[in-house]
């Protein structure tokens, strides 16, 4: 479709709003998709249609007698709960007076332009009895077909109202059966994935685990229409809570056969009091919609990812050399002086010093001791940081720096200052999670502590260029002392809390490079993301887990956000081990001093290999071509945005008898019409290059022949560059 003509029709469609006679119908459009709510006549707001585009508008204001649940209780654009509706409610509430029904009617909807591109719309609902006010915001991407929507509350009643639910969003879906690919996981264990068919009733994804809240399982999920979703095939929603803490999503296989999506932050624990004239704003839940694949729908969620959530999305990112696998609490200025050289030596552009380098009264030599106490420890850096950035400097290396600034552990300091700070119940025994426990972030006292921390590091280490930001428990026993009789606001209170001080952070550093970890990926979340450039998705490091990891990531996070580094973790050949962290934001965390002579050499030509490719792998589309939970081969291909140039990875992932790649990979994304070079590229010095080296080919034929990486045990990793040449 013409990209102007599309945009224009959307943006006029927003402007005036369709009516029919008893009904006001709102289309929210994107360049493909529809989401079209109706008012019933008693001026409920229902889902007409979500799904494709049509083609005509003059069809919105009758798609809701077709397509709508017979039922109309089941059909809420957002379901109140305890008046009419007996359905799993999106909000419910407790007036003031203590009762506790909700029914919400139109009365007016809008829509903003932000630009060519991105526009808002606003429905505000109200109450006829209550004076709650609801408003439900739409925030269109139309040339990616992401909507983030959410919504906020106010009581403009007398008294203190209470939210007992309060979801981002309630979506409607049609069709004979629901897939859902859902997520679980533990350390270093992240993202394994499971698909069901979801049965009659109430599937609910959800985390109680407070901080590293998707340790447990991410709120990312997928849900295909009619039968599993593949590749290039089938039409499938991605959804996801833009929340760093406790979420929930109900997915509701209503009688009528729709599927109900309610998902937003989780309500366990957590009644919200609203004082008279307060609002309530949720996160957003974040989807796309695709009729053509899992493929499609993860290149508009990373378009949609880097040009407007993750910081410099577009931007450049930092190679680096981490000292955690090589040295873990061990280390003094000299061992360090001896990293920052071996970063030079090895070529990435930044040291990052890990755990280990904090408190003098209980010093941070393993993890029983320091947390909370960020002052250098004097017998390990008795110069300071400062010392080690200006050694990193004169190498023409930049220096960056690990902090858990939420945590604490009873041996330090803080603790002892500050025990109205630190997280757990007056009258209980502390149950620690890695000997520590969490501070209050629901508390401003606590928040102006750990922006502090930052702020001082930058302030007292100008030339400091890049933070790793741990966050390694979870919340037992939550109680804040700071809340007094309102405990029920802790969860949510805490994750605004948190990003108070990432707002803190990133107005006074708006673009300085800041990795989210959480012992591995337990804290990733396009919430989190939206502070940050990059994610630690596993403290697992083994590459052949790592293709499995970053296989389900990548459906929903672009590379350019995935910190994969290279380390000792696994039995296979350092060549594979570089191979599977260049997909993503390369580093290393070996000790690059005990490197052989000709591995050091080959990291050194794999980081200017990387330098060359890394744009392509960064901000081109994905295509998973090899399914590694189908084959014995895992194969993964960028292609720019011109189509001129692309990367090919392949991994063997099965070590059976003459296991391997017995098909060709068939390529994507090409141009059908260009000749492409194919250069078998990072090979180790002195092995052979496979028979696809230097060949010619159409792009027609790559896509519909394919070529062959000759995958084996004797080359379990394949990488083949591919350049369009003219003619
Ligand atoms: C957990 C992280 O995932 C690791 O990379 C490392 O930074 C350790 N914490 C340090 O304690």
């Amino acid at each position: 479709m013409n990209s102007y003509l599309c945009r224009a029709t959307i943006i006029a469609l927003l402007l005036s709003p369709l009516a029919a006679a008893t009904q006001t119908t709102i289309p929210i459009l994107s360049a493909h998709n529809a989401v079209v709510l109706h008012t019933d006549a008693a001026g409920r707001l229902l889902t007409g249609y979500m799904g494709e585009r049509l083609a005509d508008a003059k069809d919105y204001p009758q798609t809701g007698a077709s397509y709508r649940n017979s039922d109309d209780i089941l059909s809420s654009a957002y379901t109140p709960a305890g008046s009419t509706s007996l359905a799993e409610p999106a909000i419910a509430i407790t007036h003031a007076d203590g009762n506790r029904s909700l029914d919400l009617r139109y009365v007016s909807h809008s829509t903003s332009v932000e630009n060519n591109n991105v526009s808002l719309t606003t429905i505000t609902l109200k109450d006829p009895v209550y004076a709650v006010e609801v408003t439900l915001f739409y925030k269109v991407y139309a040339d990616e077909d992401v909507v983030e929507q959410w919504s906020r509350i106010v009581n403009h009643e007398k008294g203190n109202i209470v939210l007992d639910k309060y979801a981002s969003a309630n979506l409607c879906l049609r069709a004979g059966s629901y897939w859902l690919r859902q997520y679980h996981g533990d350390w270093a264990k992240e993202m394994q994935p499971e698909e069901t068919r979801l049965t009659h009733g109430i599937k609910t994804i959800d985390t109680k685990l407070g901080t590293r809240a998707d340790l447990f399982g991410p709120s990312v999920f997928m849900v295909s229409l009619d039968k599993p979703a593949c590749e290039d095939e089938g039409t499938v929603l991605y959804g996801s809570v833009e929340w760093s803490g406790n979420f929930r999503i109900d997915l509701e296989v209503d009688p009528n056969d729709q599927l109900r999506i309610i998902a937003g932050i989780n309500n366990y624990a957590s009644p919200y009091v609203l004082s008279p004239n307060e609002t309530f704003t949720t996160p957003a839940f974040v989807y796309t919609f695709s009729s053509t694949g899992k493929g499609d729908a993860s290149r508009r969620m990373h378009r949609w990812a880097r040009d407007y959530k993750i910081v410099d999305g577009r931007g450049n990112r930092l190679t680096l050399l981490n000292n955690w696998e090589s040295t873990y609490f061990g280390f003094n200025e000299d061992t360090l002086r001896g990293l920052i050289k071996g970063a030079k030596n090895l070529g990435v552009d930044l040291f990052l010093l890990d755990d280990g380098w904090f408190g003098n009264k209980y010093p941070r030599n393993d993890d029983h001791a320091g947390l909370g106490d960020w002052q250098e420890n004097r017998s390990k850096l008795p110069n300071g940081i400062k010392a080690l950035v200006k050694e990193a400097q004169q190498d023409g290396v930049k220096f960056g720096i690990w902090v858990e600034p939420e945590m604490v552990n009873p041996r330090s300091e803080l603790y002892f200052r500050h025990p109205d700070w630190v997280v757990k119940q007056p009258a209980r025994e502390e149950k620690y999670f890695r000997n520590q426990l969490v501070l209050d972030l629901a508390n401003p006292a606590v928040q102006d502590f750990v922006y502090n921390i930052i702020d001082s590091l930058f302030i007292k280490n100008p030339g400091l260029a890049y933070l790793k930001w741990d966050c390694n428990a979870v919340i037992y026993n939550a109680y804040s002392t700071y809340l007094k009789a309102r405990q029920s606001q802790f969860y949510v209170d805490y994750v605004r809390g948190l990003y108070h001080v990432l707002d803190r952070i990133r107005a006074k550093y708006p673009t300085v490079p800041m990795m989210l970890c959480s012992g591995g990926g337990g804290r990733v979340d396009y919430g989190a993301l939206n502070y940050f450039t990059e994610y630690w998705p596993s403290d697992n490091t083994d590459p052949l887990e790592r293709i499995f990891i970053q296989w389900e990531y990548s459906y929903f996070y672009p590379a350019i956000a995935s910190a994969n580094h290279v380390t000792n973790w696994g039995h296979q050949p350092l060549k594979f081990r570089i191979d599977v962290a260049m997909m993503g934001k390369l580093g290393f965390d070996i000790p690059v001093g005990k490197l052989p002579a000709a591995d050091l050499a080959y990291c050194q030509d794999a980081l200017k290999l990387y330098n060359a490719i890394k744009p392509v792998i960064w901000q081109g589309d994905v295509f998973r071509l090899t399914d590694p939970y189908k084959y014995d081969c895992a194969s993964i291909l960028y292609v720019d945005s011109t189509r001129s140039s692309a990367v090919l990875f392949n991994y063997l992932v099965n070590n059976r008898y003459d296991a391997g790649n017995k098909l060709p990979v068939k390529l994507k994304g090409l141009d059908p019409a260009r000749q492409y070079r194919v250069q078998e590229v990072n090979r180790y010095p002195g092995a052979p290059a496979g028979r696809e080296d230097g060949k010619v080919y159409s792009g027609d034929y790559l896509m519909k022949i394919g070529l062959d990486p000759q995958v084996h045990a004797d080359r379990s990793s394949v990488v083949l560059q591919l350049k369009t040449i003219p003619g």
